[in-house]
């Protein structure tokens, strides 16, 4: 049976390991170290999935900042969302972001965005971030850069551009 639950010390060496097979190389692992010892880790929202003892699965919550030219506002990012190649398809990944948001929920954080596949995200509530005035910082197809509010209309009179923690750009 697969659990989830938040990051605990002695995780890391795991977590790296399952970004790594994930995504076949180590930037995801080594970003989510950097993140740890930042300002923009948040406790709690670092979730792993384990088959018994085993941490097949990972997915990280963390700080960024919704930034227009009066105000900056905190909200979180979802990356990176990794589970083993072999336990992928049986719904560890899902089960894993369902976890992470709901624990969420409970912060002040108003809002998550993620850049990903929209089929995938949308299950979780996930829409256009453009339909919110929300926008990357970079060049991607609208479609694709998604916001879910954890608080109902926290975003409704507010817009701009996401600011992504300097450690997301160190490596
Ligand atoms: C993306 C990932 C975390 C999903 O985890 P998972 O446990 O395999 O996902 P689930 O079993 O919960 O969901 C499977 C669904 O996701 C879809 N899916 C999985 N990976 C996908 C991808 N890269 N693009 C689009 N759809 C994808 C499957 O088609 C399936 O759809 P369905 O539920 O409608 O049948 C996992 O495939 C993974 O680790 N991939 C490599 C790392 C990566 O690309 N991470 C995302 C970017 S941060």
């Amino acid at each position: 049976m697969i659990t989830v639950r938040p990051e605990m010390p002695g995780d890391e060496d795991a977590i790296r390991q399952v970004n790594l097979r994930a995504f076949g190389r180590d930037l995801e692992g080594k970003r989510v170290d950097l993140i740890r010892g930042s300002r923009f880790w948040v406790p709690g929202l670092s979730m792993v999935a384990l088959d018994g003892d085993n941490i097949v699965g990972h997915v990280l919550l963390s700080a960024a900042m919704l930034v227009n030219d009066h105000e900056a506002m905190s909200i979180l990012s979802l990356v990176p969302v990794a589970v083993l190649p072999e336990y992928q398809g049986r719904g560890i990944g899902t089960k894993m972001i369902q976890c992470a948001l709901e624990s969420a929920k409970s912060t002040d954080f108003p809002a998550v965005v993620v850049m990903g596949h929209p089929g995938y995200y949308q299950r979780f509530g996930f829409i256009k971030a453009s339909d919110k005035g929300i926008y990357a910082p970079f060049t991607v197809p609208e479609e694709v850069y998604m916001v879910l509010e954890l608080i109902p209309n926290a975003l409704d009179k507010v817009t701009g551009t996401v600011r992504y923690p300097p450690c997301f750009s160190a490596l």
